[in-house]
């Protein structure tokens, strides 16, 4: 069995990736999740369960190449978020780098409705920040903020444009992660923010009429608006079923 902390010799060396330079507007972003082998991205509620142990290594793996590793509050709700590596080695080649050891966590949120009692409210291991849309009420931000954790409020047009300006230019993100879910995703597919898409495929069968796809877009689909995307690579993994790709998205 590979133990947490170690790379398996059957997946690709994540941390090894140098992604390109982004565009001078916003960071580079990369989109991680976990889907079983019928697409979804939920199951009983959350997506544990749907990876293995060398999947959620490959995501702290991607974790360690960005600057700010973002979730929509329907994740922080049901699962938590935060931007752990949860390996010295990890952080000792970012820092190496001249980087933080640790990306600084970041949620986004219309309602300002967040579980205070989280890691990412508490916890002092990870920088984290709130991103709050134009409607979040102020009382719920002014208790986000009695957190420590600071909120930056976003406006009613061009949020998720704002949120990566912001990103880019006041954090200083060259390369953003965003770990779902699939409305965030969708919002970032929609809008053309996306660069990459990073994607294990699992093993299992999960059913279910209303089971959530990995990304939940409000554009009606259609084929003229498919975003297409060119494959980087693809491993399989013998040992637990998984196959781990890396698409680009093609412009
Ligand atoms: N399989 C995987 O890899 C994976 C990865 C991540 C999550 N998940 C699963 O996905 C589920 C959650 O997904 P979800 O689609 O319900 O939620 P989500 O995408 O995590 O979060 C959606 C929420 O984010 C906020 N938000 C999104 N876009 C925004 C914008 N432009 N401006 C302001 N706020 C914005 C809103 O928060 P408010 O509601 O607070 O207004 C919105 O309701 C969970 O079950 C989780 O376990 C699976």
């Amino acid at each position: 069995m590979v133990s947490e902390d170690e790379p398996s010799p059957n997946a690709p060396a994540y941390h090894l990736i140098e992604l390109p330079d982004p565009p001078p507007d916003r960071p580079y972003v990369f989109v991680n999740m976990v889907m079983s082998a019928d697409g979804r991205v939920v199951i009983e509620g959350t997506e544990r369960g749907l990876g293995s142990k060398t999947d959620q290594r490959l995501m702290r793996e991607l974790r360690s190449l960005a600057d700010v590793v973002l979730n929509g509050a329907g994740t922080l709700r049901a699962s938590g978020s935060s931007s752990r590596l949860s390996d010295p080695a990890l952080e000792a080649r970012r820092a190496a780098r001249g980087r933080p050891p640790v990306p600084t966590a970041a949620v986004v949120t219309n309602s300002a409705d967040l579980p205070l009692e989280r890691a990412f409210f508490t916890a002092d291991d990870f920088p984290a920040i709130v991103y709050a849309g134009a409607d979040a009420p102020q009382p719920r931000v002014d208790t986000i903020l009695a957190t420590g954790r600071p909120v930056v409020r976003l406006p009613s047009e061009g949020a998720i444009a704002f949120l990566l300006s912001h990103a880019r230019h006041e954090l200083g993100a060259r390369a953003l992660l965003v770990e779902g879910g699939p409305t965030l995703n969708g919002a970032l597919f929609d809008g053309g923010y996306v660069d990459e898409f990073f994607l294990t495929l699992g093993p299992r069968v999960v059913g279910g009429h209303q089971a959530a796809a990995a990304v939940a877009s409000a554009r009606p689909p259609s084929l003229d608006a498919v975003t297409q995307l060119e494959l980087l690579s693809a491993h399989p993994n013998p040992e637990t079923s998984e196959l781990y790709l890396r698409y680009r998205i093609r412009r």
